[in-house]
């Protein structure tokens, strides 16, 4: 699988870019990779999870086919490169087992597409960010501190990332996707301010004080200016007309959130790469985030999903 090879050698490479942490010992007992049969967190029948130890066996097992990485990530340690190499070669009949299962395979690049979908997004508000705060005399001296090194620094960072940022904003695919994704977040944020607003209405946090040592005026003030810098932030999203009308659509309007039953990580990424691979309009779009759940789960779990193949991968590293 080319996209599935091309992820993971991305991961790994990024994962090689971070500082070493923690104790190296070689048996990594205990930090072992999760054996997807008998993982705790769910067990061979979680789509997710066979991903999961996909990513993870098959980063492995490149690892331990390229000698030159394998110095690289064990410090020409020669014991530990072992190590991985024994591992390896126990998990090759698992990876030879998950990757005869096309659909399985199918499902797992749909995941890994929306993770690295979603991880683009994040590097396109970065950037943006980054962009509108070097163009901002006002807001450059701040954030620097009025050092002019560090003011340089950072033009120079946002002066590197504009192809980067030209590029992804010219691929129609992701900011298609990025926009739902946004509108998701933003809807999810709604229903959050509004339960806020609406328990401050009912006065149901003032009753608890025992946070501010029983003060009870204390708590109440504090509730009070939480739920005035809620109705804030919701009357500013609610002014958005498109978003309130959106958000309608997806069923995440009110602060009743949404109880639609998560499906599968891989039912959630085949119907969020599917809307987004066709030339879709805003209402399909928004037809197929419903099937996904209609909230923020979808890319919630994604996001951890992307962060659990970091942490395996790092734990690779023994
Ligand atoms: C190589 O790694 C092993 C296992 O982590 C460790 O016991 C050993 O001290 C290391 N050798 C060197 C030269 O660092
Ligand atoms: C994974 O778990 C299954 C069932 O417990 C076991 O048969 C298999 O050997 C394990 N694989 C690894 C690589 O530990
Ligand atoms: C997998 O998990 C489900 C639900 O937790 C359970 O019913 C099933 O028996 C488990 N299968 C195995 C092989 O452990
Ligand atoms: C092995 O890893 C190195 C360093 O990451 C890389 O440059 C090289 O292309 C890899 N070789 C193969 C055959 O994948
Ligand atoms: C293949 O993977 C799918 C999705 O994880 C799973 O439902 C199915 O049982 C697997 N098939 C086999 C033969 O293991
Ligand atoms: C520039 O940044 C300052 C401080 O963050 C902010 O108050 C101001 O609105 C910004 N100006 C523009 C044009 O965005
Ligand atoms: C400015 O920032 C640079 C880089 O962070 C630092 O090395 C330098 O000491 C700072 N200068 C002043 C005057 O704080
Ligand atoms: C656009 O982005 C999608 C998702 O990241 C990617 O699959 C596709 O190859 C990109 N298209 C171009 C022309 O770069
Ligand atoms: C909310 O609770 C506070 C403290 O318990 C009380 O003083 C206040 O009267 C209550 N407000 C309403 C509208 O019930
Ligand atoms: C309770 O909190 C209020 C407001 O913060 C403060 O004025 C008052 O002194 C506090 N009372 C006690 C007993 O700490
Ligand atoms: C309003 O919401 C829509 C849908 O989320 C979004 O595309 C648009 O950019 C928002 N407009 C403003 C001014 O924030």
């Amino acid at each position: 699988m080319k996209f599935l090879s091309i992820l993971v050698l991305t991961a790994a490479g990024s994962v090689m870019a971070l500082p070493r942490g923690g104790d190296d010992n070689g048996n990594g007992n205990g930090r072992n990779f999760k054996n997807a049969t008998a993982s705790a967190d769910g067990n061979g029948t979680s789509a997710k999870s066979a991903c999961r130890q996909l990513a993870h066996l098959t980063e492995l097992t490149s690892l331990a086919a390229n000698q030159t990485r394998l110095d690289e990530v064990t410090k020409n340690n020669a014991t530990r490169a072992d190590t991985i190499k024994a591992k390896a070669a126990t998990a090759a009949t698992q990876l030879a087992a998950l990757q005869a299962n096309s659909t399985l395979l199918d499902t797992c690049n749909q995941v890994f597409a929306v993770s690295a979908m979603a991880d683009s997004c994040d590097q396109i508000k970065e950037l943006t960010k980054l962009q509108a705060l070097v163009a901002n005399q006002t807001a450059l001296d701040e954030k620097s501190k009025g050092n002019a090194t560090r003011a340089d620094s950072l033009k120079a960072k946002a002066a590197a990332g504009v192809t980067v940022l030209v590029e992804l904003q010219a691929n129609a695919t992701l900011t298609q996707f990025c926009a739902v994704e946004q509108t998701k977040d933003d809807c999810g944020e709604m229903a959050k301010l509004q339960k806020q607003v609406d328990r401050a209405a009912a006065n149901a946090t003032a009753v608890d004080s025992s946070k501010f040592k029983g003060n009870s005026t204390r708590s109440a003030e504090k509730v009070q200016a939480k739920a005035e810098e809620a109705q804030t932030k919701l009357a500013a999203l609610k002014s958005n007309a498109t978003l309130v009308a959106e958000c309608a659509k997806l069923g995440d309007d009110s602060a009743t959130g949404s109880s639609a039953s998560t499906p599968s990580g891989g039912a959630e990424a085949a119907t969020s790469v599917s809307t987004t691979d066709s030339p879709a309009s805003t209402s399909s779009s928004a037809a197929a985030l419903t099937g996904a759940a209609g909230s923020l789960q979808p890319i919630g779990t994604m996001v951890s999903l992307a962060a659990a193949f970091f942490l395996g991968i790092l734990v690779l590293r023994i």
